[in-house]
């Protein structure tokens, strides 16, 4: 069976498709999953805790001060038992609280105390799906590596109402969280190994005020860095300047040019896989201005740019080379070709070509699609989160460390 053995805690919280739930527990036991079900307050206005514990076999928690609850299952353990953490239907309210780190129920202080993988499933009206503030709140657990399946468009419960904000199909979210479960890396894979990771962009000076960067949000270098650790690494992440918090259980060394990202990651050394996330400002300013530079108008000034370190290529022929130096390439067209010749300039065993041309719909997206190109041969990844495709390159990297295939 797809899940035997794995755990599951599943999150009720209060919409209407919550009776898709209990279709959810009952697929997820077929499957062979042991599933724990929390319900909101909320949540138990539209099914309730009796027919939730009849599917899942064992009683639904409800309450955060339960005194019955707390000495036989405390709410630290609900948190950290499960394999994966389900959010379905994630409303509204329980995004908003997640975003903001509220923990004032059951529901929400064991998403805030959970160290395992959420996949939520959104589900509410369209205008409250539409609304800025859900926009921004989704958009934050996103960024803070929580993954998401929908919401679908279509007819809502409210009659004549349609758009965005339909829950995802019990299937859906079942196939959401095999591939969830099936990319995750085992906890020890990394173990003794040691991992460098660049990410986000580099700002490279050229008076005191201005600089030359670009948009990368260094997410995907953040996901890597966190999945890593997850996996039992010592890693050392070099991260240009991003929003992002540090991920935690990581060595974060924080830069600002491509010359610091360099010494940075030379100074990890040395390690055993190096994962080049940073999308490295390729040139800087030839002189950098001591002084803000005044403007004439009609006389704008002429700026030199100087080639910056290629800090992928240095790894990849350093004395001290990581086993395993791996890069990534943004694509327009010919992925596949541009990610190959890139792979033989820069000296590096692994490219993951990050499709982005328009038709992906990647750009600005919380997803990536992935074209895995070795000296060998080339592998099409399904469009996924970023976090699962760090999961996916760690898992790769661990199998290539710890000897179950070729180093490229
Ligand atoms: N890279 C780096 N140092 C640089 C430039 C790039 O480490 N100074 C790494 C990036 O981290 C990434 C890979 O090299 O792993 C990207 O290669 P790059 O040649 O910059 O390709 P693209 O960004 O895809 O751009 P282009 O197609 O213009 O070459």
């Amino acid at each position: 069976m797809a899940l035997e053995g794995k755990r599951v805690l599943l999150v009720i919280g209060g919409g209407i498709a919550a009776y898709k739930s209990l279709e959810l527990i009952r697929r997820l036991k077929d499957r062979g999953a042991t599933v724990r079900v929390i319900m909101t307050r909320a949540g138990q206005e539209f099914i309730t805790p009796l027919s939730v514990g009849a599917l899942a076999g064992e009683r639904a928690f409800t309450d955060l001060f339960d005194p019955a609850g707390e000495f036989d299952v405390s709410h630290i353990r609900l948190a950290r038992e499960p394999d994966l953490v389900v959010v379905a239907p994630a409303t509204a309210d329980l995004i908003a609280k997640m975003a903001g780190g509220h923990a004032d129920d059951l529901a929400s202080t064991v998403l805030m105390a959970t160290d395992k993988r959420v996949l939520i499933a959104p589900a509410m009206n369209p205008a409250m799906w539409e609304h800025p503030a859900t926009q921004r709140n989704f958009a934050r657990v996103t960024a803070d590596g929580i993954e998401a399946i929908g919401p679908n468009e279509g007819a809502m419960a409210e009659r004549g109402e349609a758009g965005p904000g339909r829950m995802a199909e019990p299937d859906e979210i079942i196939a959401a969280i095999e591939a969830s479960l099936s990319a995750l890396p085992d906890r020890h894979a990394l173990s003794g190994k040691r991992v460098l990771v660049t990410s986000g962009p580099t700002h490279e000076p050229i008076d005191p005020v201005r600089f030359l960067s670009n948009r990368s949000s260094g997410r995907q270098g953040h996901a890597v860095a966190r999945a890593a650790a997850a996996a039992g690494a010592e890693v050392v992440l070099v991260s240009g300047p991003v929003e992002l918090p540090d991920p935690a259980g990581v060595k974060t060394v924080h830069v600002e040019t491509a010359s610091q990202m360099l010494a940075a990651a030379e100074a990890a050394l040395p390690v055993d896989a190096a994962v080049c996330a940073a999308a490295v400002a390729d040139w800087h300013v030839a002189e950098e201005a001591r002084e803000k530079l005044k403007k004439t108008p009609g006389k704008p000034p002429t700026l030199t740019l100087v080639d910056n370190p290629d800090v992928l290529a240095t790894l990849a022929r350093h004395k001290r080379r990581p086993r395993l130096v791996i890069g990534f390439a943004a694509e327009t067209e010919k992925i596949v070709d541009h990610a190959r010749a890139k792979l033989r300039a820069k000296g590096c065993d692994w490219i993951l070509a990050n499709d982005i041309s328009p038709a992906s719909g990647v750009l600005g997206g919380m997803k990536n699609t992935i074209h895995f190109v070795t000296a060998e041969g080339v592998e099409s990844w399904p469009t996924q989160t970023k976090q699962a495709i760090a999961d996916g390159l760690v898992r790769r990297i661990a199998a290539a460390l710890n000897g179950a295939g070729a180093r490229k």
